[in-house]
């Protein structure tokens, strides 16, 4: 395979992983984390954030452009049985997906990435099998998510936060696996998509919790060869987010809220840092 045809098939993994992740995210919201169905959702969400990761990083060395559009994750909504199983097929048609794709790849590195993907994927079938079995009849014929309690507005407004904070994280982990080779800076840069993830966790959690899918979706990307560009931009970002967020803050839904309230308030703080930190990295480019 040349490198080429290395790079679409790796996007097109990579695609497929983002979607996992996203899939299990938002059931595993919906059922809430502190429930054993929840937490093992999560779980899952979070080995398929390694395996788009692992992905993004080759991809980047070998100097492509990651595609950062999750492919759709086909499953059937019905109840969560029906949920489970479309899981499970999922799961098991990566199986002989990544094996294949390992076969083709003379790469030692590539070849064992994508073989742990296929044994991984192979795990987590099994994992899924192992929640349909132990649900009970009234849960498999159920659907997780709650009624909806929070007003439509407010929900406009928290998606809108979403879509915001979710394009931001996506951009970093973007840049963070583009300019790699500047090893230090591009750690950081995913040392903050981290910081943004938990930071979307606290209002897509909200969203979700009511029954709805939380709006994980992007903005254009600034697909930027240019590291101090990159920043300039992610500098720029956190201006825009950091005001939306203060103006919730200044809503009176927001204080009927408390745990989310404070969240935002320790968001709007971690916003002005990371400001502060990439500014300093800005100058610190200039001056080398
Ligand atoms: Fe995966
Ligand atoms: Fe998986």
């Amino acid at each position: 395979m040349d490198n080429k045809e290395l790079i679409l098939v790796l996007n097109r993994d990579l695609a497929d992983e983002h979607a996992a992740i996203l899939r299990y995210t938002v059931h595993g919201y919906q059922e809430g984390e502190d429930t054993p169905t929840g937490a093992s959702l999560l779980s899952r969400a979070r080995e398929e954030m390694w395996h788009m990761h692992w992905l993004g990083m080759i991809i980047g060395k070998l100097g492509g452009e990651p595609d950062m559009k999750p492919a759709p994750y086909p499953f059937d909504p019905a109840n969560r049985s029906t949920m489970f199983k479309s899981y499970i097929d999922y799961e098991k048609k990566l199986i002989p997906h990544y094996r294949e794709e390992a076969c083709r790849v003379e790469d030692p590195h590539i070849r064992r990435v994508l073989e742990r993907e296929a044994w991984e994927s192979a795990v987590h079938a099994g994992k899924f099998n192992k929640i349909l079995k132990r649900l009970t009849p009234a849960e498999a014929s159920g659907k997780p998510g709650a009624e909806q309690k929070l007003p439509p507005e407010f929900i406009s407004r928290l998606q809108e936060i979403i879509k915001s904070k979710y394009t931001q994280m996506i951009q970093s982990i973007r840049n963070a696996w583009v300019f790699q080779k500047d090893a230090k800076m591009g750690w950081q840069v995913m040392d903050f998509s981290m910081t943004k993830m938990k930071q979307l966790a606290h209002v897509a959690e909200e969203v979700a919790a009511n029954g709805i899918n939380p709006m994980f979706k992007t903005d254009k990307l600034d697909l930027s060869a240019s590291l101090a560009e990159a920043l300039k931009n992610a500098a720029e970002d956190l201006q825009k987010t950091r005001r939306d967020h203060v103006e919730l803050q200044a809503g009176n839904e927001i204080k009927k809220h408390a745990g989310l309230a404070l969240n935002i308030e320790l968001t709007v703080n971690q916003e002005e840092y990371e400001e502060a930190e990439i500014k300093e990295w800005i100058h610190g480019l200039k001056g080398s």
